[in-house]
């Protein structure tokens, strides 16, 4: 029995060795030393472990015009969004190519060390309205991006720690982890779950239509950056461990975090959150309706139809398990979908995001076909206390 093979072939590992850290640290000291936003501190983590194989670093400018262009590395690797460092400007301004620097955390602690092989103008005239499909400040990826610097970092990097005050340790596992995991549990084919919500009775029905097809099941909620009005991930975690508990079946179901910040990019998103699953070992992922959509900047199947702008088998590798909208039907009694259910719209229980919410500040629990009562009154605490 083999797993998939990481995306590019190899899994990348960028942290330091233990007793190499001690050097590296000592060396740090003396080196101009830049301190990462949110975002990109995530990012770092993701290369330092490995989900973002085949990337060693942040990415220089051939690699960054080629993914806005054609979704590709420059070598012709699928790759849908830039991974870069752009510093405030009067930062950039003091670092040169060929130069080494420490970076840091907001509070001035040591995460790794870049070699900075590049410099270069970070076209946001590029990268906007390819990577979002829009280029309105309202959509909070574009805004993230013009907040950037102007100025890109190219140059692979060396991880001492990503995080000092990571979240769910017990449930971070890296890439590597995840693997041992599935070989030791003998599961070959394994279906990932991307969720930045609570798992609703909907998302129930993907993700255990997708273990009826496979030996595994890996509910995978992003723990990086979201944006203000997503649900906090430590009220969301609660829910997940409360959902697992209750409804599934825990031989076949493993619940761990990935630490990477959204961008709410909907499709390239999309093909984003599948690299990254394959690196942690999947070899189906689901993708339903508006996956990593915000507002109305996408359609409702954009996130599945880009897919087919690959050769997934040779290009990409994993399964895509594409879901119609899906919600429970009064008549059927059940979780259907529009492909398998006749009865029309005032059957289906779904009630609004804003709906629920209310319902939640006030103390209720929404019906039980849309959700279930333990994940209902964990949301109920978090609405009452906000
Ligand atoms: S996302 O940003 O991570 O995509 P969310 O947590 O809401 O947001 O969705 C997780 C996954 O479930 C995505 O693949 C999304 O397309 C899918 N999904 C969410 N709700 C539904 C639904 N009602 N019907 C079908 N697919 C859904």
């Amino acid at each position: 029995m083999s797993l998939i093979a990481p995306h590019g072939g190899k899994l990348i590992n960028r942290v330091v060795d233990a007793n190499l850290a001690q050097s590296v640290a000592k060396e740090a000291a003396s080196l101009p030393a830049l301190v990462l936003s949110p975002r990109e501190q995530f990012d770092l983590e993701m290369i330092g472990i490995g989900a973002f194989s085949p990337l060693q670093g942040f990415q220089g400018q051939a690699d960054f015009e080629s993914v806005c262009r054609n979704m590709r590395l420059a070598n012709g690797t699928v790759w849908p969004i830039p991974v870069v460092l752009c510093p405030p400007n009067d930062q950039a301004a003091k670092i040169q190519v060929n130069q080494k620097i420490a970076l840091k955390d907001s509070q001035n602690r040591l995460l790794g060390v870049m070699t900075v092989q590049e410099k270069y103008k970070h076209d946001k005239e590029l990268e906007i309205p390819n990577v979002y499909r829009t280029s309105e400040d309202a959509h909070p990826g574009v805004a993230q991006v013009r907040k950037q610097g102007d100025t890109c970092l190219g140059g692979p990097v060396d991880v001492i720690q990503a995080n000092y005050e990571p979240e769910f340790p017990e449930y971070r596992l890296p890439p590597a982890k995840t693997r041992e995991a599935f070989a030791a549990k003998g599961w070959s084919t394994i279906a990932a779950f991307q969720t930045r919500n609570p798992i609703h009775r909907s998302h129930e029905y993907l993700t255990k239509c997708a273990l009826e097809m496979t030996d595994g099941l890996l509910i995978h909620p992003l723990v990086g950056e979201t944006k203000s009005d997503d649900i906090p991930a430590n009220t969301r975690m609660d829910c997940y461990k409360a959902l697992v508990e209750g409804y599934y079946n825990k031989d076949r179901t493993m619940l761990t975090v990935m630490p990477l910040a959204m961008r709410y990019a909907g499709p390239r998103e999309a093909v984003l959150h599948t690299l990254i699953r394959k690196n942690y070992g999947c070899t189906h992922f689901i993708v339903g309706r508006d996956h990593a959509g915000v507002g109305s900047y996408y359609g409702t199947y954009d996130a599945q139809k880009i897919f087919d702008q690959f050769d997934v088998p040779k290009e990409i590798g994993v399964t895509i398990l594409k879901f119609e909208h899906t919600a429970w039907c009064k008549a059927c009694a059940a979780v259907v979908s529009s492909k398998t259910c006749p009865h029309g719209p005032d059957q289906k229980v779904a009630p609004s995001g804003t709906k629920v919410r209310e319902l939640l500040k006030a103390g209720q629990r929404p019906p039980t076909e849309f959700s279930r009562p333990e994940v209902a009154d964990i949301l109920i605490k978090w609405a009452q206390s906000v």
